[in-house]
């Protein structure tokens, strides 16, 4: 069986990681197209290092651009590769641009597509990611689910035939980095704090491209009562520029850096006493290591972790102070997100699922 990848962004190379590593366990080949959506070493090259992830077979260089620009040059460059080396499927995860180029490729060449992380919706239309999910979905032949509430999603469109429930990969690394850093802690970079502190990120569209509201939330964490470590997204940074928006602040609470590295992501998370952000996978992640999350959006994609207060949403950016400090909830866990093997059961769909039973 031959898989071909299509990945770009950060949150893709996490969840590629574990996937790469069960294909090569039972010796599958396993093309790895990099789009070039993140192209900073702190944005991509790290996270292959990092996570042990093979060098991309093939890298399409795209770079940013506005939504159209950027998945138009994908798709341009995708055909000819993926008429190369003709897979039995196309493997896209999660909801970015390169996933929906991915998808669209793929289709154009009737190749058979899967979509990991299918099924998840924040029912917000002004979001790309949600276009990028729905559309990816409909096109995609196999849809593995990570979660029970993404496959309600799915059948409620009438996709359940396609749909298997498989887990999350990202708990699959993220349980496997966090062992691997209680076991040996990595040593603190430099410049973290050293009291309490949250670790934060900014990033979405609806919380970077408007100026008042960039700077309310920025001005916020600035205020909160405990050390802010803010992971600062090339997004971040370049509309915190443009709209004269400082990020340092020496005396405040916020102590901005760049991106981390997965492992010393983790090892920050269980370092913290909670997390402040709008990225998904972050809100799972703190969920999955047991510190507090609050979301500033006005909806999640990964509810399960709103369960007993894990996560809070907070998107109108009050009481920010009050949630960010709190105490973790002190009912034991739930365990929505599979047992850590999620990226062995999709292996094992896709080779079920392949035309030719798999070999
Ligand atoms: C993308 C995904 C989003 C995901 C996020 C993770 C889409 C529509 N959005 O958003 O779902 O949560 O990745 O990070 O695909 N930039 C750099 N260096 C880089 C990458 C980006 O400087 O390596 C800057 C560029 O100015 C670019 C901007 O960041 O225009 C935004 O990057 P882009 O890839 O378009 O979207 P993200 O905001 O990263």
């Amino acid at each position: 069986m031959r898989v071909l990848s299509v990945v770009g962004a950060r949150p893709q190379f996490v969840k590629l990681a574990p996937v790469a590593s069960a294909l090569a366990a039972e010796r599958f080949e396993h093309v790895i197209v990099h789009t070039g959506q993140h192209y900073d070493a702190a944005m991509s090259d790290a996270f292959f290092a990092d996570l042990d992830i093979p060098v991309p077979t093939v890298h399409l260089g795209v770079g940013s651009g506005s939504h159209g620009v950027q998945t138009g040059a994908m798709l341009a460059a995708l055909g000819s590769v993926l008429g190369e080396h003709q897979p039995d499927w196309v493997l896209v995860y999660g909801d970015t641009n390169s996933t929906l180029a991915g998808a669209i490729s793929a289709v154009k060449l009737q190749l058979r597509i899967a979509h990991l992380e299918a099924g998840l919706r924040s029912f917000n239309r002004r979001m790309p990611e949600e276009h990028n999910r729905i559309l990816t979905d409909h096109a995609a032949d196999l849809l593995l689910a990570p979660t029970r509430v993404a496959m309600r999603h799915l059948a409620a469109e009438g996709l359940a035939e396609r749909s298997v429930l498989v887990g999350d990969v990202m708990t699959d690394i993220c349980l496997r980095v966090r062992d691997a850093v209680l076991d040996r802690p990595p040593p603190r970079p430099k410049g973290h704090p050293s009291g309490d502190y949250v670790v934060a990120t900014i990033h979405r569209a609806e919380n970077t491209d408007d100026p008042d509201r960039l700077r309310s939330i920025v001005d916020g964490l600035a205020a909160l009562p405990v050390s802010v470590l803010l992971l600062v997204h090339p997004r971040l940074a370049m509309r915190c520029r443009a709209f004269g928006i400082p990020l340092d602040r020496t005396g405040t609470a916020l102590v901005p850096r760049a991106p981390l590295p997965y492992t010393d992501l983790v090892a920050a998370v269980l370092d913290a006493v909670g997390v402040v952000t709008d990225s998904g996978g972050l809100q799972k992640e703190a969920f999955l290591l047991g510190r507090p999350c609050t979301t500033l959006r006005r909806e999640t994609e990964w509810t399960e972790t709103l369960l007993d207060g894990w996560n809070v949403l907070a998107p109108d950016l009050e009481n920010v102070g009050h949630l960010a400090a709190r105490a973790a909830p002190r009912r034991p866990q739930p365990i929505p997100y599979g047992d850590g093997h999620a990226a062995e059961a999709v292996v094992a769909t896709l080779v079920d699922q392949a035309s030719d039973g798999g070999r």
